[in-house]
């Protein structure tokens, strides 16, 4: 019997014609009874009081129900009760309505329930507010003065501090060969994800809720509603089985959950808010980050002093960190380091973990800074890479579980044809236009954290799994399925995956590339317990085929247990719900690493990112005409939606480097482009070829399955591999993202 793995197989999504087909409902477009739509009022000032909202006139519309501002919200928990939710940095979770307190531009000051969205929408226009104004400051750079180190909480548990400074760095760098010194500007960027936030509240009676959230954590936003309104767990349920991207935004509630729930609890009415396209620029953003890097290396290219330092933007009230600054001594082992990041507090919204976040923006620094290493001594940058390689992260002196960055160089640079390249700037051309080649490395976390999953088996030898995970568009429901599949030897149209939803087993907030590498573990175990119950019934049987074996010596496939080394001894899975009387059998069991030996070795994933650009001087036009990106992220368990999410990364990388950017102006404290029409984004057009190659690796030490998360690399290496493109085509170093054609002229 052939042994069709279900793990490895590029299987499309499960979901994706509910999707194409738009059956797919999102938490903005469940219907319920007599339903109230509640729009958002912001702030249009960025500091200061609110004196009055007069709200009598727009109360006096017909189908308006209520108007909540600061002076009637109901008095929920809230307010008194200090609690922050699963991705909160240190400091003060924003509460909306809390007072007459501005804090910053946009900020949510009332809410406007109508019996329609567009009246209620309408009506908050007509709102007379007066505000009492204060000068603020949201400018980074006129600020960096103010720049401090951030406090610690949790969340440094995940993001921890710069490690300390090692050998001498000051020393190395004056008796370095050749020398760098370098600063980097990087703006303000807004997940925008398609799928507006949106929260759907069903009213269910006394205190009772079911609430259809858009969100990148059931339960985080279970644990939310609850601790916030005062309700208890088991009263609230949290639902969200599609989710149109996320990318980071919804690691934390949002404020149209805890509206929505406000105006249903007073009302005891179904609400649904829904945000709009500009007021998703509201609700957390990539914070803008200064950076100063100094590299020295030796004459024969060994990096041997790293200096880098950031400084990055946070709120007034959340110390919000990213790691922008750790990367570098984690791929390349100087002996002498220098690394630093520092906050500086300004009058905004706080910045929210956005995909691969301090990453892409400190690997930009790092890879753009190793360029002009191996320009200034005439050294191909990818031999400069293979030079300073190493299997152990020095910031720790831990060795990695697996890394398989060598190959990614390797067959990277072969599959692109990275030998085709002639060093010199400015020596590339095709017709008019300059072509340049550039190369960068990409690094990111390999974590894992807690969770849980049940399994259901029915007499029909069907199977339900169960877990509270979300799918944000990663592929998750299909991937667990395939885990499962393997697990139980059941073909995957026997096996539904139930998840999304706060009552089912915890799973903690989607994100930091560490879903499947936590609820996979999760899921393979509760499968293997449930494997084990089928096998101790089977035992039970009147014709024990296997009193003389243990667990450890069957095997399970196609609804059969059998003995690996001998298969015709075997019990059908109709047999088993004989013996037990045809009923369903459950199991359920958790995951987490190791506390003996999760710190043993370092665990990450990498990449490296061949491009080649087009550069038009006349017209100022940069085209990425190819991208390659070669991965190692142990094992893949399905290549189909692993490429996609890397493929994803990519076409973020493009947009980082030359389109992306919120323009904040400093006289009003005010995003300015807050809508599709000037926050710019590829198009289909722009494009072009890319191709992903995954080196995989076998890894037993991150999880029995092997597996790295692929959620967040593909976009690290893409934009600094394009700075470098950029300079080869032209010769011109440029610092800052994007890069825009007046820069190439
Ligand atoms: Mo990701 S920024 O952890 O959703």
């Amino acid at each position: 019997m052939k042994n069709i793995s279900s793990v490895g197989q590029p299987i499309s999504r499960l979901e994706g014609h509910l999707k194409v087909t738009g059956e797919a409902k999102y938490a903005g477009e469940y219907e319920a009874e007599n339903l109230l739509y509640g729009y958002v009022v912001n702030s249009s000032i960025t500091k200061g009081k609110i004196k009055s909202i007069n709200t009598s006139e727009v109360k006096k519309i017909d189908g308006i129900i209520e108007v909540f501002t600061h002076e009637n919200r109901p008095s929920t928990a809230w307010f008194d009760f200090k609690y922050a939710d699963m991705d909160a940095p240190p400091g003060n979770v924003f509460k909306p309505l809390k007072d007459d307190v501005i804090m910053y531009n946009g900020q949510p000051i009332a809410l406007v329930v109508a019996e329609t969205f567009e009246l209620a929408r309408y009506a908050a226009q007509k709102l007379e507010i007066i505000y009492e104004e204060k000068s603020f400051e949201t400018d980074l750079k006129k600020n960096k003065d103010k720049a401090r180190t951030p406090k610690k909480g949790l969340a440094s548990l995940l993001k921890p501090p710069p490690p300390k400074p090692s050998g001498d760095f000051e020393k190395e760098y004056e008796d370095s060969f050749v020398k760098t010194d370098s600063f980097f500007t990087h703006s303000t960027e807004h997940h925008n994800p398609m799928e507006m936030y949106a929260s759907t509240v069903i009213y269910e009676g006394k205190d009772k809720l079911k609430i259809y959230d858009k969100t990148q954590g059931t339960i985080n936003s279970q644990i939310y509603v609850a601790n916030v309104f005062g309700l208890k767990m088991k009263n609230v349920q949290v639902i969200a089985p599609f989710v149109g991207g996320g990318f980071g935004s919804g690691l934390r509630p949002q404020h149209q959950l805890f509206m929505a729930v406000m105006a249903s609890l007073a009302l005891k009415r179904n609400v649904r808010v829904t945000l709009d396209r500009s007021q998703m620029y509201l609700i957390g953003h990539r914070p803008p980050t200064l950076q100063h890097t100094k590299f020295g290396a030796t004459e024969e290219g060994k990096v041997n002093a790293i200096y880098h330092k950031a400084l990055g933007e946070t709120s007034r009230f959340e110390d919000y960190v990213e790691i922008v600054v750790n990367w570098a001594n984690m791929i390349y082992p100087a002996e002498n380091t220098l690394l630093e990041h520092k906050i500086i507090p300004l009058d905004v919204f706080s910045p929210l973990d956005m995909r691969a976040p301090g990453g892409s923006t400190g690997m930009h620094a790092i890879e753009v800074t190793m360029d002009e290493i191996a320009y200034k001594l005439n050294i191909d940058p990818l031999e400069l890479r293979l030079k300073n390689y190493s299997d152990i992260d020095k910031s720790s002196g831990k060795e990695y579980s697996t890394k398989e960055l060598r190959q990614c160089y390797l067959k990277g640079a072969e599959k692109f044809g990275w030998e085709k390249r002639n060093p010199e700037p400015r020596s590339m051309k095709r017709g008019n236009k300059l072509v340049g080649y550039g190369m960068a490395t990409g690094i990111w976390e390999a974590n894992r954290i807690f969770a849980r999953a049940e399994v259901i088996m029915t007499p029909d030898g069907k199977v339900e799994i169960k877990s509270a995970v979300t799918d944000i568009g990663t592929g998750t429901l299909t991937i667990m399925t395939q885990i499962a599949s393997d697990e139980l030897g059941l073909p995957i149209q026997d096996i539904k995956f139930s998840y999304a939803d706060s009552k089912m087993p915890f799973a903690p907030i989607q994100g930091g590339s560490f879903t499947t590498a936590t609820v996979g573990p999760a899921v393979q175990n509760a499968c293997k317990a449930l494997n084990k119950k089928l096998f101790k019934i089977a035992k039970k049987s009147e014709n024990p085929v296997f009193s003389t074996y243990s667990f450890k010596d069957v095997s399970f496939k196609d609804g059969k247990i059998f003995v690996t080394a001998n298969p015709d001894i075997q019990v059908h899975l109709k047999e088993i719900f004989n013996i037990n009387g045809q009923q369903i059998i459950k199991t359920k069991n958790s995951a987490m690493p190791n506390p003996l030996t999760s710190g043993k070795n370092a665990t990450g994933v990498h990449s490296a990112a061949f491009v080649e650009v087009e550069v038009d001087e006349e017209l100022g036009t940069i085209e990425v005409k190819r991208a390659l990106t070669a991965v190692a992220a142990g094992k893949i368990i399905n290549p189909k939606t692993a490429e996609s999410q890397i493929l994803g990364g990519m076409i973020w990388g493009i947009s980082k480097a030359l389109y992306e950017e919120t323009i904040l102006d400093h006289q009003f404290g005010k995003y300015m482009n807050a809508n599709f029409a000037e926050y710019h984004i590829p198009v289909h057009a722009d494009i072009q070829d890319l191709e992903v190659l995954f080196i995989e690796e076998d890894d037993k030490f991150v999880n029995d399955l092997g597996v790295k998360g692929v959620g967040e690399i593909g976009g690290v290496a893409i934009p600094p591999a394009i700075t470098n493109a950029i300079f080869h085509a032209t010769g011109k170093r440029i610092y800052n993202l994007p890069i825009h054609f007046d820069q190439v002229l």
